[in-house]
C-alpha cells in the first residue's frame, strides 16, 4: 500500500521493501548506511521482509559483499555487534556489479530484484534506491532507473530515491538537477537527505517550540534581540580536500544544513507535523530572506581561510598545504553572514550564521538572545538592547538546552547574577549511539518526507547564497589565509557583529 501521512506510524517498521544502494563499495555505505540499517534492525524498525541489494562498479558477488560488510561493521558499528542479529541481517544482503552508465546493469538489477523478492518472500513492489554516488551521477542513475521501468509506482509498490547533498553547485546547476530528476520522478518520490535534520536536538527544535506554550509568546522581534547559529569544526579537510576546495563552506554547510536549522527556528507553527505542512512553513522563511545586493554582500558576509595553527596542542598545517588542495586556493574555509527574515515576526532581528573548519572547538549551537528588560531595577548598566536572557540549543557534541536567566545570589545583599538552567539529553534518556541516518532511512521507508528537502527549499536557499558566491567569485580575497587554525575565525567576523554592538557567543 502507498502510505499517506495520516497512516504513518514512526514506532512501527515500514512495509516490506528492497533497499538498493548504488555506490555499495563506497565510504558512505560502510560508514553510515549499513550500520544505520543494522541499527534499525536491532531496534525492530526494519520491515519484517527486507533485503539490501548493493550495486557498484567494483567486481564482486553476494558472498564478497557480505564478507566485506562483515569486516567493515567491526569498525563502523555504533555499538557491539550481536552476531546472531548480524548474521540474519547480512544474509539478506545481495550484490551486483556494473558501470552506472551502462543500461545492462539496470536490466541486471531488475532481474536481481525479482530473484531476491521471490527468494526472500518479499511481497509487494516497494523499493528504495539510495544513490550513494558522486552527485554528478544522480541524473544519470535516475534516468537509467526510469528507462528500466524501475521507478514506476503501483498501488502496492512505492519507488523512492534518496540523494544527499550537494544538490548542485549553484542555483543554475541545482535547477538543472531538479529538472533531470523530474524527467523520471515525481517530487513525492525524491528524498533529499540533510543529515543535520536527523540530529536529536535539531528534531527537538520543533517539539520544544510547538509543544510548549511558554516560548511562543516571546519568539518574535518584540523580545528577541538576535539569533546566532554556529557550526564550528575543529577538523580540517580530512581526506576530502578535492571536494571542499571545489565547493567551499558556504556551499558545503551554510546553503543546506545551516539554512535548514534557521528555518526551523524562524518558521511559523505548522497546522500539523505532516511533511508538507512543515516544509511549507520552512520554505516561507527562506523566501522571506531577501537575496542581497552586491554592496550588501560586502557589508553582511565574511569569508576566511585558515593558516597553520595549533589544535588540541598539536600543530596543524595551513589549508593551502592540505592534501588535494591547491597551494594558491582562494576557497573559503570559514563563512559568516548576517541575514534578515523580512516578515512581521522577525523584521530587524539579525540572524548571524557562521561556520568554519579548524576552529577552536567542535560545536554546533543556536543561541537566541533576548532583549533586556525595559527598566533595570537592580543597578545593571545597559550596554545594548541585548539582555542577559538567552536560550542556547546545543546540537553537538553536547546535546542540551540551556536557558540563561538572572537570579539573586543567596545572601543578605541583592547581588544579581546570570545562571544557567540546563537540560541535558543524556540525563533525559540515553540513546545508544547511532550514525544519524537511522531516523532518516526509517522515515523514507515509512514515507514521511518532513525531514527531507523539497525542491522549492533547495531553490530558495541557493537564491540566498548565490549573490554572495557571485561577489566572492568576482573579487578574489586578498588576505587569505586570514585566521589561525585553532582560533574562532577571521577578525572580520568579529567586526561584523561589533558594528551592531554584539559579539559571537564563544564558549570558554
Ligand atoms: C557534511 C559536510 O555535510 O557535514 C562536511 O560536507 C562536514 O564538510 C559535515 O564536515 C559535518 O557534519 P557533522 O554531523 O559532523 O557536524
Amino acid at each position: 500500500m502507498l502510505q499517506t501521512n495520516s497512516t504513518i506510524n514512526h514506532r512501527q517498521p515500514g512495509p516490506p521493501c528492497i533497499f538498493v544502494i548504488f555506490g555499495a563499495s563506497g565510504d558512505l555505505t560502510k560508514r553510515k548506511l549499513i550500520p544505520a540499517l543494522f541499527n534499525l534492525r536491532c531496534v525492530g524498525l526494519l520491515p519484517s521482509k527486507f533485503a539490501v541489494i548493493g550495486v557498484a562498479i567494483t567486481q564482486g558477488n553476494d558472498a564478497s559483499f557480505r564478507d566485506q560488510m562483515s569486516q567493515d561493521i567491526k569498525q563502523f558499528a555504533t555499538h557491539p555487534v550481536d552476531e546472531t542479529e548480524w548474521n540474519q541481517f547480512i544474509s539478506s544482503c545481495f550484490y551486483i556489479s556494473g558501470d552506472f552508465n551502462d543500461a545492462a546493469v539496470f536490466t541486471a538489477l531488475k532481474e536481481k530484484m525479482e530473484e531476491v523478492r521471490t527468494a526472500q518472500q518479499i511481497p509487494g513492489g516497494n523499493a528504495v534506491f539510495n544513490l550513494a554516488v558522486t552527485p554528478t551521477l544522480f541524473g544519470t542513475v535516475a534516468a537509467k532507473l526510469g528507462e528500466a521501468g524501475l521507478l514506476n509506482e503501483t498501488p502496492d509498490g512505492y519507488r523512492r530515491v534518496i540523494i544527499e547533498k550537494p544538490f548542485g553547485r549553484d542555483l543554475d546547476s541545482a535547477r538543472q538537477l531538479n529538472r533531470d530528476l523530474h524527467h523520471c520522478l515525481d517530487e513525492s518520490q525524491i528524498y533529499r537527505i540533510d543529515h543535520y535534520l536527523g540530529k536529536e536536538t535539531v528534531q527537538n527544535i520543533m517539539v520544544f517550540r510547538f509543544a510548549n506554550m511558554i516560548f511562543e509568546p516571546n519568539w518574535n522581534r518584540r523580545y528577541v534581540d538576535s539569533v546566532q547559529i554556529t557550526v564550528a569544526e575543529s577538523l580540517g579537510v580530512e581526506n576530502r580536500g578535492g571536494y571542499l576546495d571545489h565547493y567551499g563552506v558556504l556551499r558545503d554547510m551554510l546553503q543546506n544544513h545551516m539554512l535548514s536549522v534557521l528555518s526551523l527556528i524562524a518558521m511559523e507553527p505548522p497546522g500539523s507535523i505532516s511533511g508538507d505542512a512543515v516544509r511549507n512553513e520552512k520554505v516561507k522563511v527562506l523566501d522571506a530572506i531577501r537575496p542581497m545586493e552586491p554592496e550588501e554582500v560586502i557589508e553582511n558576509a565574511v569569508r576566511g581561510q585558515y593558516g597553520a595553527g595549533v589544535i588540541d596542542g598539536q600543530p596543524v598545517p595551513a589549508y593551502r598545504s592540505e592534501p588535494s588542495v591547491s597551494p594558491t586556493s582562494n576557497t573559503e574555509t570559514f563563512a559568516a553572514v548576517r541575514l534578515y527574515v523580512e516578515n512581521w515576526r522577525w523584521a530587524d532581528v539579525p540572524f548571524y550564521l557562521r561556520t568554519g573548519k579548524r576552529l577552536a572547538k567542535h560545536l554546533t549551537q543556536v543561541v537566541i538572545r533576548f532583549k533586556r528588560t525595559p527598566l533595570m531595577l537592580f543597578g545593571e548598566k545597559a550596554h545594548s538592547e541585548a539582555g542577559p536572557n538567552a536560550l542556547i540549543l546545543n546540537i553537538q557534541p553536547e546535546e542540551s538546552i540551556t536557558i540563561m536567566i538572572r537570579a539573586k545570589r543567596p545572601g543578605p545583599a541583592i547581588v544579581v547574577d546570570t545562571i544557567p538552567l540546563d537540560f541535558d539529553y543524556n540525563e533525559f534518556g540515553k540513546q545508544s549511539p547511532a550514525t544519524g541516518y537511522e531516523t532518516l532511512l526509517h522515515d523514507c521507508m515509512i514515507g514521511d518526507m518532513t525531514l527531507f528537502h523539497r525542491e522549492d527549499s533547495v531553490d530558495a536557499s541557493w537564491r540566498i547564497v548565490s549573490p554572495i558566491l557571485d561577489v566572492w567569485g568576482a573579487l578574489p580575497p586578498r588576505d587569505f589565509p586570514d585566521y589561525e587554525a585553532g582560533s574562532w575565525g577571521p577578525a572580520a567576523a568579529d567586526k561584523l557583529l561589533a558594528r551592531d554592538g554584539r559579539a559571537w557567543e564563544n564558549p570558554a
